[in-house]
């Protein structure tokens, strides 16, 4: 039962800000359990909100000390302040001066949130609602201000003062041993976008010229000592000023750009005007200590905060519910940097991976929401892929129904019209239905539904007649507070594929249901619940290949034959449709032998499949397509695929046996591939060696599950000789594959080779937590007593227990319980210091409703003990109750 009266906040109850705050000065002494802060508000009415409203100001846990009114004193007694409200029941109806003091303890902020201490450092986190940790303040981003910030603190514990802007002061303070800085940031910005650090650090500095021939100085501040670690970030942060020029016009505008990294974070980074604050996991990489993966995810991650500078600084939000506005827009801008700088067709296939694993689930289970969501408890647990991935995938759609042209004026107008302003998704949508003179209306349905729509498709080929009749339909099926959906705008791109002759020419007219159909992209428009299209002049019977690219966050239902897969596989002119044409079969012969294991009888086995994964082995040029290929769906995948009476010890045994098989009958190749595409010269982390390496490592680990002893002597010889980390951590990935002396050995030398590095050992954390065998849970428990383990560490927490329930189905999922009242346990430990990742660690369980009843019922039990323990932060309380709802 609910104890608390929390009231959603609504989309539609949005209202302009009754007051503005032009201008922000802040004055913050840092130290270590008692920083000051003094912030002079200058605050008018909002000619365009209501008149002779009080003026209600947001804080969160303050502790204010003096407040004036152009100068003069209010009674703090009076009661008109409390730790989370200042309210002026009747404010001046003139421009005023608020000026406010409030005290901190850094020291004690374990949530991450505001003000808070890691490492040597002091740093702040303000989206979506930190700033009001730091001061009272009208916290909501359609309230944009200038900002100029003084930072005080003592010389040798923060040598470093920085905020956002440029600078325009330093000096020592006389007689003391302090010393302080002035920022000032030109461009008005919402308050989640402040940002301040003070800090003893290292850093690096570089120089960027734009091209009106802005030289802008760009500095990376490190832990001391690991400079030489941040020279990659350096790198990407150069090549995404450079390309957001030429890819969208987008220069940058102030004389710095900084970023910091830190340990404790709760998310991967932030978009701080002018002063990015990273989590050191995506800033810090050395061929010996992060893997090429790392490399390309510092990469998109450092062009992400980069690119918000214009989506989502310069144009920002009006409220919270157009956070895809920024954040599926940069999703979206990364991508395309990332396919730019590496190979656009297997860059592809990985984000489809990451949507598929990640915002799928989301979609099928009770945490379903829509892209711009209607209400929130809770609004830091909208940080999702549905967020995020889908709302980007929103974009790429648009992208494809208009066309390139058409969206690149459209981009145009955005910045145009909507530069320094707090935009909306109706605001962003204008701008396209402009540039490409067309009705947005329908499209607009992919922000306001939520559920993955299901595209079914039959074919009939009529040799007679030479016509090829694709019937389309899509449907949705009910999501939470949405019972019945209305049909969106998808486009189908599409090719009917000649066995090896390929590609066929698309012919239908008008009269074969075609209209509105661009035939020579092969993009068919599918907008109302069904559709027929005939084609014409059809020779032979085509294997059709639909969705080319993924076209649509959609899932697609067709019954292909075994020989129109394997022609997909070997022939399609799309490399996305080749690799999910092997993912298609995989599937398919998956599902069958989870049948056959759950009635007790052997896996499924399919020489058809196996010999189109050989074809693509023997003659693909590409090592990492290949290595995409030869990659099976997770088992995560395969349970979503199910969608219920999951039993994750069936897709388990499902799945090795097919990768053993895999292993066994490839083994020439795969042999002949690990030993062909060895490192030779020095170490790139360029997308050819990682692709290189990455197929050479799959290889590596399918010829340890199919037991070849030439495999499993090659792992332990590349454990033992490794240079980079990714091969080195591959190896001891497939030595983890199954119990033995050797496992247990390679786990304490790698651990003894790297004790002391943080992020490598929350790989040798994450890997342990994976081990699909019954003693994994005994041996997570085991490691949060671990010295180098630490509840107050997101990343820890991530590693070890996040790793755990995400990417150990059958452990988390064991038929006991033990698996949920682990997490469970550790959720509810966790909501005591940091709520917000302890929400994102329960939201693990979002698929329950999908498992078999055994292992239902006891995660329903878990989540009832989550939900009736005493004292949960409403970011646990939300989740909880979504989830049991
Ligand atoms: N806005 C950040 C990003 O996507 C994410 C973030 C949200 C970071 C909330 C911290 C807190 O780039
Ligand atoms: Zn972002």
């Amino acid at each position: 039962m609910r104890t608390d009266t929390a009231e959603p906040v609504r989309l539609k109850d949005y209202r302009v800000p009754d007051h503005l705050i032009d201008k922000v000065d802040l004055d913050v002494k840092l130290r270590a359990t008692a920083t000051q802060v003094t912030a002079r508000l200058s605050i008018k009415p909002n000619p365009k909100g209501r008149p002779d409203t009080p003026l209600v100001l947001d804080g969160d846990g303050l502790a204010a000390r003096r407040i004036t009114l152009d100068g003069v004193d209010l009674d703090l007694a009076s009661g008109f302040v409390t730790p989370s409200q200042l309210t002026l029941t009747s404010p001046p109806q003139r421009p005023f001066i608020l000026e406010i003091e409030t005290e901190l303890d850094p020291t004690a902020n374990t949530r991450l949130m505001g003000l808070y201490r890691t490492g040597h450092a002091y740093c702040t986190q303000c989206e979506a609602e930190g700033f009001r940790r730091i001061t009272y303040f009208l916290d909501r981003p359609d309230v944009l201000s200038v900002y100029t910030t003084r930072i005080e603190a003592e010389v040798s514990e923060a040598p470093a003062l920085l905020s956002n802007g440029n600078k325009i002061a330093e000096g020592k303070i006389d007689g003391t041993s302090r010393h302080f800085a002035v920022w000032s940031d030109p461009f008005p910005k919402p308050c989640y976008l402040f940002a301040l650090v003070g800090g003893d650090l290292g850093s690096i500095h570089d120089e960027f010229v734009t091209r009106s021939g802005r030289r802008v100085a760009l500095g990376i501040y490190v832990e001391h000592g690991k400079e030489a670690f941040a020279t990659y970030a350096m790198d990407a942060l150069k090549r995404s000023m450079a390309w957001d020029e030429t890819a969208f016009g987008r220069e940058y505008d102030l004389d710095v750009f900084n970023i910091v990294a830190v340990s404790d974070f709760n998310m991967g980074a932030m978009e701080n005007k002018g002063l990015n604050v990273f989590n050191d996991k995506y800033v810090l990489a050395s061929p010996a200590t992060a893997t090429d993966a790392d490399y390309a995810h510092i990469e998109a991650v450092i062009a992400h905060e980069y690119f918000h500078n214009w989506t989502g600084n310069r144009i920002t939000c009006r409220d919270w519910f157009q956070l895809c506005l920024k954040e599926g827009l940069t999703v979206f801008r990364d991508h395309e940097f990332s396919s730019d700088m590496r190979s656009r067709a297997v860059h592809r296939i990985a984000d489809v991976r990451t949507l598929r694993a990640q915002q799928f689930p989301e979609d099928a289970g009770p945490l379903a929401h829509n892209v711009r969501p209607d209400a929130y408890l809770e609004i830091n647990n909208f940080y999702t892929a549905t967020i995020y991935e889908k709302g980007a995938e929103i974009i790429r759609m648009l992208k494809v129904l208009i066309g390139d042209e058409a969206f690149a004026k459209g981009m145009d107008l955005y910045f145009e019209r909507f530069d320094g302003t707090a935009a909306t998704i109706e605001d962003f949508i204008s701008c396209f239905a402009e540039s490409a003179q067309r009705d947005l209306t329908q499209f607009s349905r992919w922000y306001n539904q939520s559920g993955t729509p299901l595209v079914s498709v039959t074919a009939v080929y009529d040799p007679a007649a030479r016509t090829f009749t694709l019937d389309l339909s899509q449907s949705s099926k009910p999501t939470p507070g949405q019972p019945t959906k209305e049909p969106f705008v998808i486009p189908v791109e599409l090719g009917l594929v000649a066995g090896e002759h390929g590609d066929l020419k698309l012919r239908a007219g008008e009269e074969d249901g075609a209209s509105g159909v661009e035939l020579g992209r092969g993009i068919i428009e599918l907008t109302t619940p069904r559709r027929r299209i005939v084609f014409r002049d059809v020779p032979v019977r085509p294997s059709p290949s639909l969705f080319r690219g993924f076209s649509a966050p959609v899932r697609v239902e067709y019954d292909w034959s075994e020989s129109d897969l394997v022609t997909l596989v070997a022939h399609d002119s799309d490399s996305f449709n080749r690799w999910q044409a092997a993912q298609t079969f995989a599937t398919r012969l998956l599902l069958r032998s989870v049948e056959a294991v759950r009635a007790g009888g052997a896996p499924a086995y399919e020489p058809n499949f196996i010999d189109a994964l050989r074809i693509v082995t023997e003659t693909s040029a590409d090592p990492a397509f290949t290595a995409q290929v030869l990659t099976l769906p997770g088992e995560a995948d395969i349970a979503r695929e199910i969608g219920q009476d999951v039993d994750p010890d069936a897709i388990h045994v499902a799945r090795k046996a097919l990768r053993a098989a895999i292993g066994h009958d490839l083994s020439q190749p795969l042999l002949a591939a690990y030993a062909r595409l060895e490192d030779k010269g020095p170490y790139s982390p360029d997308a050819a060696a990682a692709g290189r390496r990455s197929l050479r490592n799959v290889a590596l680990d399918l010829l340890v599950s199919g037991e070849i002893p030439e495999g499993v002597r090659l792992a332990a010889a590349q454990f033992a000789s490794a240079s980079t980390m990714t091969d080195e951590i591959a190896a001891l990935g497939a030595l983890s594959q199954a119990a033995s002396a050797e496992r247990e050995t390679a786990l304490e030398s790698f651990y003894q080779n790297h004790a002391g590095d943080a992020l490598v050992i929350d790989k040798w954390f994450a890997l342990q937590a994976m081990i699909a065998e019954p003693g994994a849970l005994a041996r997570v428990k085991k490691l949060t007593a671990h010295p180098a383990f630490s509840l107050a560490n997101p990343n820890r927490v991530r590693s070890l227990i996040g790793a755990f329930a995400a990417g150990n189905q059958t452990q988390f999922n064991a038929p006991d319980g033990s698996g949920y009242d682990f997490v469970a346990d550790a959720v509810l430990e966790l909501d005591r210091k940091n709520p917000q990742v302890a929400a994102r660690l329960l939201a693990a369980f979002r698929s329950w409703r999908s498992l078999e009843s055994v292992r239902r019922g006891q995660a329903e039990s878990a989540l009832r003990r989550v939900a009736g323990s005493p004292g949960l932060s409403p970011d646990v309380r939300d989740i909880v109750e979504r989830s049991l709802a």
